[in-house]
């Protein structure tokens, strides 16, 4: 397009055209494109108009304000190619420090996912005391049961040989007492020697010895109460020594219920702390990979971003060369039209 300079200088002359050597040179001098052959045609008519001062004074405004549109442009595309530089720097930086936080966050997932992997074993081997402690103190109250059972069968059996034979032994008393005679009755004594039999044994010198006195007279009589006295003495004493020992017993197995109960508990604290700590760390975990998941999308949309600026830049500045070159191409058109006009002064003046 041609500037509004060159359409005052239609304006100033209304002439018909004469070619002139001078313009005749000056359309062989410029490359051929619409704005040289306007500019051509347009001082042909301009000289036609014979005012050549108006001519130089207006080409010359031309020059200039090609020149300033030049300067201006320059200085734009200088602010505008700063501008892009700025924004590709500062998203070169975002996107360094995002791949910053990455690589951190990639280390703090390697430490919490090994940290994991030890509260979890840590865990399991906890869990697994805690199952043994627990079966150890059910074995012992188990075992301690038994133990009472066992007692309290032999403490009756014993106190049931202990009614029986205290009342042979009242028998035999009685017996010694009121009669010196025929003393007992046969089918007393063979009941006797009976209950005897079942609770001592059939082997038990007491029986034994009843059974075989050929008499069964005052001093065998005597001798019997005399072994029921020494066999009652000995589990009256059996029984003392079962009390005493229970005892003892039930002292050691409260020790070791509180043995167990300690443990249990240092082992029950050591799961809860594990259990939360790992808790804490699978949150961690998942907080992590939360942000990592958004700044991978921060990265992508950033390297998005980026190239599209790049591009813009590029395409930019591409347009502006072409701008630019076009406009240098038009200054040199009009600096050689002055130069020749100038050169053909002279001769257009006539
Ligand atoms: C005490 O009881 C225990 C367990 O029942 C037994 O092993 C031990 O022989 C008993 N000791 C005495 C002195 O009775
Ligand atoms: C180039 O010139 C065209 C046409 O005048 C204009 O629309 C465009 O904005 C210019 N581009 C640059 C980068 O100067």
């Amino acid at each position: 397009m041609l500037s509004k300079s060159l359409i005052v200088l239609v304006i100033v002359t209304m002439a018909i055209a004469t070619e002139s050597p001078a313009l005749q040179q000056l359309r062989n001098k410029l490359d051929q494109n619409d704005y040289n052959s306007q500019l051509v045609e347009m001082l042909e008519l301009s000289l036609a108009g014979g005012q050549l001062d108006r001519v130089f004074e207006l080409l010359q405004k031309m020059v200039d304000d090609l020149t300033g549109q030049i300067n201006a442009a320059n200085l734009d595309h200088a602010s505008r190619m700063a501008g892009f530089e700025q924004s590709i720097e500062q998203l070169e930086a975002n996107l360094a420090s995002i791949q910053n936080e990455v690589q951190t966050n990639s280390r703090k997932v390697g430490e919490i996912t090994q940290a994991i992997s030890t509260l979890t074993s840590t865990s399991v081997a906890v869990k697994k005391q805690l199952e043994t402690i627990n079966q150890r103190e059910e074995q012992i109250r188990d075992n301690r049961q038994k133990e009472v059972q066992a007692m309290e069968t032999k403490q009756s059996a014993s106190s049931k040989i202990l009614a029986a034979l205290e009342e042979i032994h009242d028998r035999l008393v009685k017996a010694v007492l009121s009669n010196t005679g025929s003393f007992l009755e046969e089918s007393e004594k063979k009941e006797m020697i009976k209950q005897i039999k079942k609770e001592l044994g059939h082997k038990h010198p007491l029986a034994l010895l009843l059974e075989f006195s050929s008499k069964f007279d005052e001093a065998t009589a005597k001798r019997a109460i005399e072994l029921i006295e020494q066999i009652i003495e000995s589990i009256k004493e059996g029984q003392l020594n079962r009390e005493a020992n229970q005892t003892s017993v039930e002292q050691n197995f409260n020790a070791l219920v509180n043995e167990v109960t300690v443990v249990r508990d240092k082992l029950e604290q050591d799961n809860q702390k594990t259990t939360s700590a790992l808790k804490n760390k699978q949150n961690d975990l998942k907080i992590i990979q939360r942000r990592n998941k958004q700044l991978y999308k921060n990265q992508e949309n950033t390297q998005q971003l980026l190239e599209t600026i790049r591009v813009q830049k590029d395409l930019y500045d591409s347009n502006f060369r072409s701008n630019a070159s076009k406009r240098e191409g038009q200054l040199n058109s009009l600096k050689t039209a002055l130069q020749i006009l100038r050169d053909n002064e002279q001769a257009l003046k006539k």
